[in-house]
């Protein structure tokens, strides 16, 4: 197989370029959106678990300024703030786990606070659903799902943040109901694409050879 040095370049150039954008200003255009979620589809599953694809994956679109947009805005509020609050109880009681969750519980007051401005900035929110089986697969895949909608967001200059706190609301019945999905048989990620407020910053250099052992 002839392997093409520029479709090489590219990709590699596209993984180099992959940053997280925080701050959204503009539109992105609908069929770049549905180059972004058509790559979701292509992702990888855990076929081993037995759940067909078709059966295993959906994929939810939330459009800025619409009534879904601001009912999702709200629920993943509520959600920051209760997470918020049960985080500083836990570290302010057990303080075994005040070492290892100091960071977090300070990130997440913070968020809770201040809001996430890509919910009134960016473009689109991007839920996607796995269904869960057995082996429990399902987060995984969705990682993956995420890599692909990333990295074509990149290729087309379009932002992309993760939103973490979407995992959470698989066990949310407001949102759950808003998806139109049961609880606890889905697991959950999301991501908010949208134009980049400030230029992608300039590429990073990573010294790779501190991650790589070659075992022997
Ligand atoms: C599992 C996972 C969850 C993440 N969750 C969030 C998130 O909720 N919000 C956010 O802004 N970034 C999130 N990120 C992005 C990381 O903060 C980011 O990848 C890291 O700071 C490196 O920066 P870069 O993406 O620009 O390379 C997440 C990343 C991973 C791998």
């Amino acid at each position: 197989m002839m392997t093409d040095p520029q479709q090489i370049a590219a990709l590699e150039e596209i993984i180099r370029s992959r940053r997280s954008c925080r701050s959204f200003a503009g539109q992105v255009p609908d069929e770049v959106l549905q180059k972004i979620v058509d790559s979701a589809v292509y992702a990888p599953f855990g076929a081993g678990a037995g759940i067909p694809l078709k059966e295993g994956r959906r994929i939810f679109i939330f459009r800025q300024g619409t009534e879904a947009m601001n009912q999702a805005q709200q629920i993943i509020e509520a959600q920051l703030r209760s997470g918020a609050s049960k985080i500083g109880m836990a570290i302010r009681f057990l303080p075994f786990l005040r070492k290892k969750m100091r960071f977090f519980a300070l990130r997440i007051s913070i968020t809770a606070a201040q809001g996430i401005s890509g919910l009134t900035d960016g473009s689109f929110y991007i839920v996607v659903a796995e269904k869960k089986g057995f082996p429990p697969l399902a987060e995984q895949a969705l990682a993956h799902v995420m890599e692909n909608m990333w990295l074509t967001a990149t290729a087309h200059k379009v932002g992309f943040q993760l939103l973490s706190v979407t995992n959470g609301l698989a066990r949310n019945t407001q949102f759950m109901d808003l998806l139109g999905l049961p609880p606890k048989k889905w697991a959950l990620s999301g991501c908010i694409v949208g134009i980049p407020q400030k230029q992608f910053q300039r590429k990073r250099k990573r010294d790779t050879e501190h991650f790589i052992h070659w075992v022997k």
